[in-house]
């Protein structure tokens, strides 16, 4: 499918962005494992979740959906999951596939994994390398480093404190699950912090998680035990509204009840550090375990900013989104230590350059980053996503501020994280901004 794009001059009104993808992630996944019912409103019923989902369920875990992102799940307990009798397809779900390893490095079967071409080539090695240390055993492709690629949980697992390499929510999340069923406890320590709703959710399902600076350790315990989960809205679904608010002439987008966990919010800091006019109003009590706000943005003069170290891990998801801002900002914006990026649903420091320079903007690829030179506007051209749903989002907003029409080839994948992003960008444009065309 491709979408058709027209410049607006305006943007405005309300957009309920849909459920945290990571969140909705954990939520079936705990669910799943814990004793009792977990009650779960506001799941992403987005593709990758529902890869999730789908695998809880051939595992052995009860789902019921009783609405619009309103799940019943009951739990089967540590020892309750069973061998399926097919291959478990995690589609484009790089979370899926990880934290299912993770959880699949205690269960005494063999199980099968595979995915889609981009996840295929994603690598696995970082979550397979330290669990087998655990005990777990794998075979696949380039010796159990890419799927396909099988698993064979033991139980007991083995103790573990592991560095990582680089800062991996999944990496770090797959490790903590694992130690549910280790004999001794499971630390990881990480280079900068990565989002803790794994550390958050197990502690509210009833794990014993302690943090002590950049190390998280899960000491197994008994049970967990199903909860009531209400999934806040996703940051990252909201930064291409943000993006959208800064650089459309009349723009004034409200996005509410979105999760604001410091360790999603980087693209927030720097917007702001980039003169953005954004308000945050936080929302009494939390989500989920989650902190919620309203977030209220509207066009402003902006000006680059240089982006690295720990920020990194904290707006990894949100950098297309950032490039589409930096390209139409004052001067020069600089990301670096963002090399992880390459290795998402795409090479997205290659898209971005290679794609928002099709639209002329001034994009350098850099081996672990992007130098973006602003200020000289976009221009409609024929772009394309590459198959990747941020590279996709990020390409509409910005023909939605480019000069003619833009033409975003390979849009299917938005349904990946967003499904809905097409008609909210329409509703707030008052119509007609974005067209589908087979
Ligand atoms: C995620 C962690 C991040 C992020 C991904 C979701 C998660 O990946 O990019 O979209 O839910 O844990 P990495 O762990 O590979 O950094």
């Amino acid at each position: 499918m491709r979408l058709r794009v027209r410049p607006v001059r305006r943007l405005e009104g309300r957009v309920d962005v849909p459920g945290d993808k990571s969140v909705s992630h954990r939520a079936a996944l705990l669910g799943a494992l814990a004793r009792g019912r977990t009650e779960v409103t506001g799941f992403l019923e987005a593709e990758d979740c529902g890869r999730t989902l789908r695998a809880v369920q051939v595992l052995g875990a009860a789902v019921t959906r009783k609405g619009g992102g309103h799940y019943l799940i009951d739990g089967v307990g540590l020892a309750g999951l069973h061998e399926c009798d097919d291959v478990v397809d995690c589609g484009n779900s790089g979370t899926t596939a990880r934290l299912l390893l993770g959880v699949l490095a205690g269960q005494p079967f063999w199980t099968l994994l595979t995915g889609d071409a981009s996840l295929r080539r994603r690598p696995m090695g970082r979550v397979a390398e330290p669990l087998a240390r655990m005990g777990a055993r794998f075979g696949g492709r380039e010796e159990g480093r890419r799927m396909p690629l099988a698993v064979r949980g033991a139980r007991p697992l083995r103790a573990l404190a592991y560095r990582t390499p680089v800062a991996s929510a999944q990496v770090k999340s797959a490790l903590l699950l694992a130690g549910l069923w280790a004999d001794g406890p499971v630390t990881v320590e990480e280079p900068a912090p990565s989002r803790d709703h794994t550390e958050r959710m197990l502690r509210g399902f009833g794990a014993d998680v302690r943090v002590d600076g950049l190390a998280v350790t899960l000491t197994q315990g008994d049970e967990l035990h199903g909860q009531t989960v209400a999934v806040p809205g996703d940051v990252s679904s909201a930064a291409f509204f943000l993006a959208a608010g800064l650089v459309v002439p009349e723009a004034r987008i409200t996005l509410s009840h979105v999760g604001v966990n410091p360790t999603r919010t980087g693209l927030l800091d720097v917007l702001d550090a980039m003169g953005a006019g954004l308000t945050v109003t936080a929302r009494p009590g939390d989500q989920g375990g989650e902190p919620v706000a309203d977030l209220t943005v509207s066009r402003s003069g902006l000006r680059g900013a240089a982006v690295g170290g720990p920020l990194i891990p904290r707006l990894i998801d949100e950098v297309p989104a950032l490039a589409v801002v930096a390209c139409l900002a004052a001067g020069t914006t600089v990301i670096r230590d963002a090399a992880e990026l390459r290795v998402k649903e795409s090479d997205r420091l290659r898209a971005l350059a290679g794609e928002l320079s099709r639209m002329g903007g001034r994009v350098a690829e850099r081996p672990d980053g992007l130098e973006i030179q602003g200020g000289a506007g976009l221009t409609g051209a024929e772009v394309s996503s590459g198959g990747d749903h941020r590279i996709a989002m990020a390409l509409v907003v910005a023909g939605l501020a480019a000069r003619g029409e833009t033409v975003v080839e390979d849009t299917e994948c938005i349904a990946t994280s967003f499904p809905g992003f097409v008609e909210a960008v329409n509703r707030l444009a008052g119509g007609g901004a974005v067209a589908a065309e087979a």
